[in-house]
């Protein structure tokens, strides 16, 4: 008897779960959108759901899917979570601007009291859910309005000085490395000259990363990173069951991270106040923050809980290391094996440096052509192969059926690699040509065909900051440097699934000369 109720509980138990993991399977059937039919418990794809395979391209089979089917949205699943995935670029502009007030978040995941480092901007929600009232709706608007100044083209300017530092450092670094035969894994030089400047300017120190091969913030940042098994699982859980995230022990920051970033921000807080130290760096504008002298917006909202300080610093850490770095590395790559493309780039530095006598942060903005080269760059490989959004608001989808209303809650993603690889916007899209980005050609195309800093409202903050960074690094290399393909390049480039920034798997290696 006993064994037959064991059996019997078993039973139900296996049917509720069943029944849990499939009671989605019609959401998007019971809304008129078209959908792919979810397998139970994996969804629409095991490769999206285990990162097996790299996002960017399992996102562009569907968007290549509705496009061919004429649809202009595709419901998907992710577990048992019904996803909708935006396939055309009207439909992206109207949800990113027009109608952000329905899609306004990231829909990441945080936790301000058991992981304070995860309560930033990418992160914090920006209004109240319907159901779930939070303490910290509307925060997003409020810390967005008081970091944006941080970013202007003025304080870009007075911050300059602080990466062209960072930029002689690299300088000597190659200097010394082509004597060694200039065979460099270029992702990790890019990565350790990124985290010196983002080191000087978000947490106010001097990283060391290219001087010290065990420097401390570089250690860190790689284990910023870091994805084993269990933080994989725990991702993996966080974005198809957000409510047992919640319970889980397990933390989405390595405690250890946790530990340097917030303690090196607060010494260096303490540190400034004390000594009285200004850098014009974006730790002033934090500790103005903390201070209630607002840089920004004043007014009733414009109080900050001083608490989630450190995690404003992180995230510009988070956020603009490994993209910036990214970026050049792989542009870099790039005209490597483009050496006419890489040549064309020279003879524009050579004559903006002679006019300006240097790399100032003037002479930065005359190198359009090395601006269209890092726009290519970006098109090819975006730091996010989509933008992650969440409804906020019930919202009918425009020109769909009135049944059409997706709940708040509901994940959107903008497949962004794949309407960068839409041959309708770029013809022989694996080709890396930089004249895509002249004036002409750019114009000749919708304006959200483009969106490797995002879109709208929400769209990335350090965009400047990124450009002069990636600028200031390029212009000294291609000055003093030439790059080429080394034996070891990997070419094209592979990306690695698990990575929630889009990463090159097994590195790109090249080989550096001195002009
Ligand atoms: C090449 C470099 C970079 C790329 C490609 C990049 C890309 C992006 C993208 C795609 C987003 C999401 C935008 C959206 O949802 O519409 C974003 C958001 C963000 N980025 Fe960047 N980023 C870069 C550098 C930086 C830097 C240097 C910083 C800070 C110093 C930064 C800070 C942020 C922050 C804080 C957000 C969240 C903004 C918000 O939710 O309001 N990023 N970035």
């Amino acid at each position: 008897m006993a064994a037959f109720e064991i059996l019997a509980a078993a039973v139900a138990v296996v049917l509720a779960i069943y029944y849990y993991m499939t009671s989605t399977a019609d959401f998007f059937a019971k809304r008129n959108i078209p959908y792919l039919e979810p397998t139970p418990f994996i969804g629409s794809s095991a490769d999206a759901l285990l990162s097996r395979r790299w996002r960017g391209k399992v996102w562009q089979d569907w968007y290549n899917y509705a496009k061919t089917n004429g649809h202009k949205f595709l419901g998907v699943f992710l577990g048992r979570r019904p996803v909708l995935v935006v396939c055309d670029v009207d439909m992206v502009k109207t949800i990113l601007v027009k109608d952000f007030q329905y899609v306004m978040d990231h829909g990441t995941f945080f936790d301000r009291q058991r992981e304070p480092l995860t309560a930033n901007l990418f992160n914090l929600q920006a209004i109240y859910y319907r159901h779930i009232l939070t303490t910290q709706g509307h925060e997003w608007k409020k810390l967005r309005g008081k970091l944006s100044p941080t970013f202007t083209s003025g304080k870009m300017k007075s911050m300059f000085y602080l990466v062209h530092a960072c930029t002689d450092e690299l300088d000597r670094y190659l200097e010394a490395q082509v004597q060694k035969g200039g065979e460099l894994e270029m992702a990790e030089v890019m990565a350790k000259f990124s985290t010196d400047v983002i080191g000087s300017c978000a947490f106010g120190v001097e990283a060391n990363s290219l001087k010290d091969p065990d420097a401390e913030f570089r250690t860190m940042g790689r284990k910023v990173f870091e994805v084993g098994r269990i933080r994989a699982a725990a991702m993996m859980i966080a974005e198809t069951l957000p409510w047992l995230r919640r319970v889980l022990p397990i933390p989405l920051v390595n405690p250890q991270v946790r530990d340097f970033f917030t303690r090196t921000f607060n010494e260096n807080v303490e540190n400034r106040e004390k000594n009285h130290i200004v850098r014009h760096d974006f730790i002033d504008l934090l500790i103005q923050m903390k201070n209630n002298k607002s840089a920004g917006n004043e007014g009733p909202d414009a109080d900050i809980d001083e608490a989630i300080l450190p995690a404003q610093a992180f995230v510009f850490f988070l956020a603009g290391f490994e993209t910036s770095s990214a970026a050049t590395s792989t542009c870099l790559m790039e005209l490597a094996y483009h050496p006419d493309i890489q040549e064309k780039m020279r003879e524009e530095v050579d004559r903006v440096l002679a006019k300006h006598g240097g790399i100032t942060y003037e002479s930065l903005q005359d190198m359009t052509y090395m601006e269209q080269c890092i726009e290519e760059t970006m098109r090819l490989y975006p730091a996010l192969a989509g933008l992650p959004r969440v409804v906020t608001r019930d919202y009918q989808l425009p020109g769909e059926s009135p049944k059409a209303v997706l709940p708040a809650g509901t994940r959107v993603i903008i497949p962004t690699y794949a309407i960068h690889c839409d041959p309708e916007f770029y013809p022989e899209p694996e080709r890396f040509d930089p004249d895509r980005f002249s004036e002409e050609n750019k114009r000749s195309r919708p304006h959200y065909a483009y969106l490797p800093f995002g879109e709208g409202p929400r769209i990335c903050i350090g965009l400047r900051f990124a450009m002069m960074q990636m600028k200031t690094s390029l212009a000294m290399i291609i000055k003093s440097y030439r790059v080429s393909p080394s034996p070891k390049s990997n070419y094209p480039l592979q990306f690695e699934p698990k990575s929630f920034v889009t990463r090159v798997m097994g590195g790109n290696c090249l080989k550096i000369t001195k002009r």
